[in-house]
């Protein structure tokens, strides 16, 4: 049996294994909801412009109606044989109401509903993850809040460098995240634009109105080259490009908490709620959730990369190789989510241990660089002197086993004699983030000031 939409130059059906590579109705019947609305107003907008009649548009309008319901019931039967989500709909439709059905096709092409669904489908996706990147935000916006003075460590390579507050940490996330909503914003922008009506490659010679059909789906406008049109996929690689950062941003919040969640390190807990036992050793309390999402970047910059692959070198306009954008992007786009949901789960579900956090800010001499500070401050000395005196009192602290606190006057004198029992109020971490002052710096005002700025934006 030929194919029954576009067999009439055909005398026998496909090979068993064509029918099975040439086949997406297995993923893009995902795409039922876009493929039906981009139907609906291509119909409307071919009976305003006198193309097929009042009449015609009514059935084929209620028609689709009643194809969508039957997919959302699960009573719609996808067929293989019809290739894609756009043949099975139009096949329904005839089954439905008859030859009407075989006119919505025209001044059309899979070429440019393709394109529609799709672009409708990312748009879609996009407004989704913004509002749960949003949702995230806020979670990370509160913990800043509930934690603008409370003093961990901060790093660098891994090594103690300086007091912190969790809330400064918490907000840098924040600011991560709102790089990564504008960058799905932008993308949504250059988007939002109409390929209806590009048809096959070259437009059509029906009198279209295609400023009609891009007003009816939300567009901005038509595109303004149909061989671009059909061809064109840079808004998933754009918006797959945005999730791929974005997976990495929440990749290393999440090792973070692997890391903070050790009992080496302590500094928060998770619940049960995002954690997983061991079959074997019962007292473990491990952070799948946590480690999933470090690991998703792995898939969804694959995705990226898959695409870009093969979409390079492919002549314009429309090749089959574009079938294969679609399975790598609905996966990437369903795990960003999942990995959203996940990490704001955990942010909102961690006890954060000040104690520990705090033992550990004051641990691996940290404070160091305000010694230097002060003896820049207080006896004039240029940093870098400043900074060879404070290594010399570091390592004499590391021969008397003590941190810098408690290092005797007496012994810093005998590196520096100007040093005055002054020096040691600013020897402590709470001291140090609060000294911390300077625009976009840790001190617990700052963060406080920050995160109430933050949760007023994202909450107005
Ligand atoms: N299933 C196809 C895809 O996903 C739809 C476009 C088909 N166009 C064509 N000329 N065969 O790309």
């Amino acid at each position: 049996m030929t194919n029954k939409m576009w067999g009439g130059r055909f005398q026998s059906g496909p090979d068993a294994i064509m029918e099975e590579i040439n086949a997406s109705i297995g993923f893009d019947k995902r795409l039922f909801r876009q493929d039906i609305a981009g139907s609906k107003a291509h119909a409307a907008m071919l009976a305003k412009q006198g193309i097929i009649s009042k009449a015609d548009a009514a059935e084929i309008r209620k028609g689709l109606d009643q194809v969508q319901a039957e997919i959302e019931a699960g009573k719609f039967t996808f067929s293989r044989a019809l290739e894609d989500i756009h043949l099975n709909v139009e096949s329904r439709l005839k089954e439905l109401i008859g030859p009407a059905a075989g006119r919505l096709h025209t001044a059309r092409s899979r070429n440019d509903q393709v394109a529609l669904d799709f672009r409708l489908y990312v748009r879609d996706t996009v407004d989704h993850l913004d509002q749960q990147l949003k949702e995230l935000q806020l979670a990370l916006a509160t913990r800043a809040e509930q934690h603008a003075a409370t003093v961990m460590p901060g790093f660098t390579h891994l090594q103690v460098a300086q007091p912190v507050t969790f809330g400064h940490h918490m907000l840098a996330y924040v600011e991560m995240l709102a790089r990564d909503r504008s960058r799905l914003a932008d993308a949504r922008k250059r988007m939002n634009e109409n390929p209806l009506g590009a048809a096959a490659l070259a437009g059509t010679s029906f009198p279209i109105d295609r400023h009609m059909t891009a007003a009816a789906l939300g567009f901005d406008r038509p595109t303004r080259n149909s061989l671009d049109t059909t061809a064109d996929r840079d808004f998933v690689l754009e918006t797959l490009s945005a999730c791929a950062i974005c997976s990495m941003h929440l990749s290393r919040l999440a090792e973070e908490i692997v890391i903070w969640s050790t009992s080496q390190f302590r500094f928060v807990k998770l619940s049960d709620k995002f954690t997983t036992g061991s079959s074997i050793m019962p007292q473990k309390r491990n952070p799948d959730a946590a480690e999933l999402v470090r690991a998703k970047p792995g898939r969804i910059i694959g995705a990226l990369l898959s695409l870009l692959t093969v979409m390079k070198g492919l002549p314009l306009t429309y090749s089959k190789d574009m079938q294969e954008d679609k399975e790598p992007a609905f996966d990437a786009f369903d795990n960003m989510s999942l990995a959203i949901a996940a990490t704001t789960g955990m942010v909102k579900d961690m006890v954060p241990n000040k104690d520990e956090m705090r033992r550990a800010a004051a641990s691996g001499f940290s404070t160091a660089t305000d010694l230097a500070d002060w003896l820049v401050r207080t006896l004039k000395m240029p940093f870098r002197d400043a900074h060879h005196v404070t290594g010399s009192l570091v390592a004499l602290a590391e021969q008397h086993g003590c941190d810098l606190p408690e290092l005797p006057l007496a012994v810093m004198q005998s590196v520096e004699k100007r040093i005055t029992k002054d020096v040691y109020k600013v020897l402590t971490v709470e001291n140090s983030v609060a000294s911390r002052t300077s625009f976009g710096g840790t001190s617990p005002r700052n963060v406080a000031r920050e995160a109430k700025r933050w949760l007023k934006l994202l909450k107005g």
